[in-house]
């Protein structure tokens, strides 16, 4: 390796990013989805490859491309992303979960077009398995896991109570309530929480700048 790379923060740390939605099959042709556009997730991987790191990019299916040279895993529904998770997670250093991950899929998926019928439909949900808390009860001391909240009231409570139920050493609070922030918009606004509670608030900004103030979160605990 040159001294460039050498010198770079991350350099010699293994990184993991999840990104986009993921699709919960109900037949062959029709799935459970969400809005996440996988952009806040894809600008995260490319910055920590700038900064030097080994990134794995797992991502739920989207649009988006990366920018940087990264080693990129497509997955579909949660279950996907939780064996593609699982199977990467031991060997990183730092990994941040900011995939949309469906907290429900359909309990029976039909193997055949369910056909329309003159009653309504009913269909019976199954939960998921929360990822990021599994990788939360897995993560060993020399690990930094960094999880995502997406809320629409009660924001810091809600945050907070996700950062210590899954065992994260930051929670990146993502609020629905801020006009220009969320799924779809290339901009965000974001309040950081650590271990300790301690809060920072940002202001609006591009996702690329969103995902250079997380990096910066992670390089000031990470050694
Ligand atoms: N997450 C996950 N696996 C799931 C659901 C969520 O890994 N099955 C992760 C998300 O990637 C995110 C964090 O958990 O980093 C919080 O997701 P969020 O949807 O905000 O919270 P939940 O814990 O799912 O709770 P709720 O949706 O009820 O607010
Ligand atoms: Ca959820």
């Amino acid at each position: 390796d040159s001294a460039i790379k050498r010198s770079m923060p991350l350099f010699g740390k293994t990184v993991m990013v999840t990104a986009g939605p993921t699709y919960e099959a109900i037949d062959p042709v029709r799935f459970i989805g969400n809005h996440s556009s996988g952009k806040m997730g894809f600008a995260l991987a490319d910055e920590l490859t700038r900064l030097g790191a080994d990134v794995t990019l797992i991502a739920g299916p989207t649009a988006q491309k990366s920018t940087q040279m990264l080693k990129r895993i497509d997955v579909v529904s949660a279950q996907d992303m939780f064996n593609a998770c699982s199977s990467v997670f031991p060997n990183t250093d730092i990994t941040v979960m900011c995939a949309a991950v469906a907290d429900y899929r359909p309990k029976v998926v039909a193997t055949q077009k369910i056909k329309k019928q003159d009653s309504d439909l009913v269909l019976e949900l199954e939960k998921t398995t929360d990822i990021l808390a599994s990788l939360g009860t897995a993560k060993k001391a020399h690990q930094i896991l960094v999880g995502f909240a997406l809320e629409t009231n009660d924001e810091e409570n809600y945050a907070k109570g996700k950062l210590e139920k899954k065992n994260l050493d930051l929670v990146v609070l993502n609020s629905l309530n801020d006009k220009g922030a969320g799924f779809k918009s290339d901009t965000n606004k974001i309040t950081i929480f650590n271990k300790a509670l301690e809060r920072t608030v940002f202001e609006m900004k591009s996702k690329t700048d969103v995902a250079k103030d997380i990096c910066a979160a992670i390089l000031k605990i990470a050694k």
